[in-house]
C-alpha cells in the first residue's frame, strides 16, 4: 500500500470535528480515509473538551508545527475569519502545500489574491465547502456546467435564515424565531452576519465569480438581511401563494450582472418556495443546460466536512507524482486515480477556481453599480406592497386612479385585499408589475408621499420566466 497522503488540519470546531471523525473515526466509512491521514490538528485551547477524540499528541497551539513540516502534504484551514487564517495560508503556500478551506469570508474578501499567490507557488487552493456547505455546486459549476454559459443562479444559501423565515410562517415573531434557531445550534450567539445576509453576499460572491468568470467584490452585492421582515407579511404572502425567502441573485444580461440578497417573495410553484428550515438550494440557469436544482445541507459538520474531503481527494487525483501511488476506494469500488506522470504539475482545478483571477481584468462582464433603492430589486419587476390607508376604505379602483393619475406604467395584477383575514383592518396588500425600469421606486415615491397612505413594506415578488 501507499504511503498516506498526509494532512495537517487547522480548527477542530464544527467542521474539523467532522472531517477528523470522517477521516480518523472509529466508524470512518470514507474509502479516502485509508489513504489520508490527519497528522497534526491546530486548535487555540489546549484544555478544551473536545467532540472527537484526538490524542494530545496530535494537538498543538503552534502553527509552525503544521506549516513547517515538510512531511505535510495539504493544509486544512478551518479556523475561519480573516487574520491569521489568511496568514497562515499564505505561509502554507509558500511551504509548497496545497491548501482547502471551507472559510467563505476569507474566500470572498480576498479569493483572488489567494488564488493568485497559490499559482506563483504552483500549488493548488480549493474552497467547495465555502459555499453550499454540503451541497455539491461549486464542483458543478466548475466541471458539468463550466461549459455553459450561465445566465442566472438563485438561492437560499443560509441555513439561519431560512429556518427563522419558517418558523415566523408558523407564527412566531422574529426574535422568537432566532431564539429558537440559537438553541437548536442553526445560529450562532453573534447571529449577526447571517440575519443581515452579509454571509449569503460572501457564498454569492463565490459562485458567481466561478460562474460569470470575473473576481466578484462581495461589496457590489446590493444586501438586505431579514431583521425588519414582520411575521404579518410572511403570513399574508403565505395565504396569498408566496414563500418569503431570503433570495440570492446574480442575473447575467449581455455584459451586466446585477447581484442582489434580499427577503423576496417566491411564488408557490417554483421550487426554490418549498425551500424550508435550514435546507439550503441552489437554482443555475445556463444557456445550452437549461435549470439545474441542487438542494441538502448548506452547512452543518458532517456535510461540510464531506465537501472537504472531497477537495482533498481533488488535489490528490489530480497533482502530480507526489501523490502518484494512491489508490481510493471510494464508494462502492476501487477508483483509480487519473494520476500524472512526471513532476510535481498542478493540473488540479481543472474548472475556474484557479482561473479566474486572471480574468478578472480583461472580463467584458462588468458588475452594475448599487445605486438603488435597496428595498427594489432591479431585476426583479413584480412587487408585493402592503400600504395602509388611515382610517380610509381603499379599493382597487382608487388605487387604479391613484396610478393613473401619478402616470405610472404599473399593473396590478393580483389586487387582494385580504385585510379581513386578519387582525389588523387598516392594511391592504397587493401584487403590482411594473413595465418601465425604475417604476416600482417612483410608485413607493409617490405612495410615500401621499398624506393618507403609508407604505408599509415592499418586496420583490420573484418571477421564473418573464412571461409568467
Ligand atoms: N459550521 C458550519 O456548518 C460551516 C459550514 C460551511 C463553512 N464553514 C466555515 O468553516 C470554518 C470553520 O467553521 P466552524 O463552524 O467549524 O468554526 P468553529 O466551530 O468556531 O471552530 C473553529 C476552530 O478553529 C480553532 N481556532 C480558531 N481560531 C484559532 C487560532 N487563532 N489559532 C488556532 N486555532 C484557532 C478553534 O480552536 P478551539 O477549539 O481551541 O477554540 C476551533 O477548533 C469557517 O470559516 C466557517 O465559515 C462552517
Amino acid at each position: 500500500m501507499s504511503n498516506p497522503i498526509n494532512i495537517g488540519l487547522m480548527g477542530l470546531g464544527t467542521v474539523g470535528s467532522g472531517v477528523w471523525e470522517l477521516l480518523e473515526g472509529n466508524n470512518s466509512e470514507v474509502g479516502a480515509a485509508k489513504f489520508l491521514q490527519i497528522k497534526k490538528v491546530l486548535i487555540q485551547d489546549i484544555t478544551k473538551n473536545r467532540e472527537v477524540d484526538v490524542g494530545r499528541e496530535v494537538l498543538t497551539t503552534d502553527p509552525r508545527e503544521l506549516i513547517e513540516d515538510r512531511e505535510l502534504d495539504i493544509i486544512v484551514e478551518l479556523i475561519g475569519g480573516i487574520t491569521p487564517a489568511r496568514d497562515y495560508i499564505m505561509q502554507a503556500f509558500q511551504e509548497s502545500k496545497d491548501v482547502v478551506t471551507a472559510n467563505k469570508n476569507l474566500i470572498a474578501r480576498y479569493g483572488d489574491k489567494l488564488l493568485q499567490k497559490a499559482d506563483e507557488h504552483n500549488v493548488n487552493l480549493l474552497f467547495s465547502a465555502s459555499a453550499g456547505g454540503g451541497i455539491p455546486v461549486i464542483s458543478a459549476l466548475e466541471d458539468k456546467l463550466a461549459g455553459d454559459n450561465i445566465r442566472q443562479i438563485s438561492g437560499i444559501l443560509n441555513g439561519t435564515t431560512n429556518y427563522i423565515l419558517t418558523r415566523m410562517k408558523e407564527g412566531l415573531e422574529f426574535a422568537q424565531a432566532l431564539e429558537q434557531a440559537q438553541e437548536l445550534g442553526y445560529a450562532e450567539s453573534d447571529p449577526n452576519g447571517d440575519i443581515s445576509g452579509q454571509d449569503s453576499a460572501y457564498k454569492l460572491a463565490i459562485l458567481s465569480s466561478l460562474a460569470f468568470g470575473l473576481w466578484i467584490d462581495w461589496q457590489k452585492i446590493q444586501v438586505q438581511g431579514i431583521t425588519d421582515i414582520s411575521s404579518l407579511d410572511i403570513k399574508v404572502a403565505d395565504k396569498l401563494g408566496y414563500s418569503c425567502k431570503l433570495l440570492c441573485q446574480a442575473d447575467k444580461t449581455g455584459g451586466n450582472l446585477s447581484l442582489s440578497v434580499q427577503p423576496a417573495m417566491i411564488p408557490k410553484n417554483q421550487a426554490l418556495a418549498g425551500i424550508e428550515n435550514e435546507e439550503n438550494a441552489i437554482q443555475i440557469k445556463g444557456e445550452y443546460t437549461g435549470d439545474v436544482f441542487l438542494a441538502g445541507p448548506g452547512a452543518g459538520s458532517l456535510p461540510t466536512a464531506g465537501s472537504v474531503i472531497s477537495d482533498i481527494i481533488k488535489i490528490v487525483e489530480c497533482a502530480g507524482d507526489r501523490y502518484k501511488s494512491v489508490n481510493f476506494f471510494a464508494g462502492g469500488g476501487p477508483k483509480s486515480l487519473n494520476l500524472l506522470a512526471g513532476g510535481r504539475q498542478k493540473p488540479v482545478n481543472p474548472g475556474q477556481q484557479q482561473k479566474i483571477y486572471k480574468k478578472t481584468a480583461g472580463s467584458d462582464v462588468s458588475v452594475e453599480d448599487n445605486d438603488l433603492d435597496r428595498s427594489i430589486c432591479f431585476s426583479c419587476s413584480d412587487y408585493y406592497l402592503r400600504i395602509s390607508a388611515e382610517g380610509r376604505e381603499f379599493s382597487r379602483q382608487n388605487l387604479e386612479e391613484f396610478i393613473r393619475q401619478q402616470q405610472l406604467e404599473i399593473k396590478l395584477f393580483k389586487d387582494d385585499f385580504i385585510k379581513d383575514d386578519f387582525e389588523q383592518k387598516d392594511f391592504f396588500v397587493l401584487i403590482a408589475r411594473t413595465v418601465g425600469r425604475g417604476e416600482a421606486k417612483k410608485f413607493c415615491e409617490k405612495i410615500r408621499q401621499n398624506e393618507n397612505l403609508t407604505l408599509e413594506s415592499v418586496y420583490p415578488v420573484r418571477r421564473e420566466n418573464k412571461e409568467d
